[in-house]
């Protein structure tokens, strides 16, 4: 078992009476980091609302014309946006036509810390893609392939409704390996991983103390 800063240690009860390991290596350079968010999620479901307060979410376009089911915003000094011409990143709000707000200094804080306990040091985001997700959202695999160079990790913090992270291979064809995540996991990936396949299986319906009927994902990036 690791020990890790950013929350309580030992390791966490699941639902089956077992005891899962707080850090799970999913992959070479993947990490999966249980709880590491958990004491931190409500200021960071808070922070989300003011995010989204100036940056509403928004279903973005796809370049092949297709509406997004996730629900998105950004903040930070560059967003993640997509429309019919291309993925990128954009330090100005579309919708609103002007910057992203500022990123919560929490945010990088334990996007730092979560990344370090993972074995990625001295990471940075200037981005935070803020993803919603209501029953029967999904995100189809891809890879985070839009930043400007894959040295640093990528960070993806969960708040809310539980999901199954779909993580794969560096082949779409790898068959992706199916990862429960409930709120406060935080999934680290860079090094050999960075550029592998993930997604999320369409949400199961619930109602969570934090978020009611939804699932908030951060994923912190160095995009620039
Ligand atoms: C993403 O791949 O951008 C988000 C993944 C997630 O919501 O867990
Ligand atoms: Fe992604």
């Amino acid at each position: 078992m690791t020990r890790l800063r950013g929350g309580a240690d030992g390791d966490l009860p699941n639902l089956r009476g077992g005891a899962l390991p707080r850090a799970e290596e999913l992959a070479s350079g993947a990490m999966l980091l249980r709880g590491f968010a958990e004491s931190e999620s409500a200021a960071l479901v808070a922070a989300v609302a003011q995010v989204a307060a100036s940056a509403p979410f928004r279903h973005m376009v796809t370049p092949g014309g297709y509406q997004m089911s996730v629900a998105m915003t950004n903040c930070g000094a560059a967003g993640w946006i997509t429309d019919r011409r291309g993925y990128r990143y954009s330090a100005i709000d579309p919708a609103i036509d002007r910057p992203w707000p500022v990123m919560p200094p929490a945010f990088r804080n334990l996007a730092r810390r979560a990344a370090a306990a993972a074995g990625f040091d001295g990471f940075a985001p200037e981005s935070c893609l803020v993803n919603r997700y209501v029953a029967g959202t999904q995100l189809s695999l891809h890879q985070d392939r839009n930043e400007r160079d894959y040295a640093a990790p990528i960070v993806s913090v969960s708040l809310g409704l539980p999901a199954v992270f779909l993580f794969g291979g560096l082949k779409r064809s790898d068959r992706p390996r199916r990862v429960p995540l409930a709120s406060g996991d935080i999934v680290v990936w860079g090094g050999p991983a960075r550029l592998a396949f993930h997604g999320v299986a369409p949400l199961a319906a619930g109602d969570h103390p934090l978020t009611g009927g939804c699932r908030i994902n951060l994923t912190l990036r160095q995009a620039l």
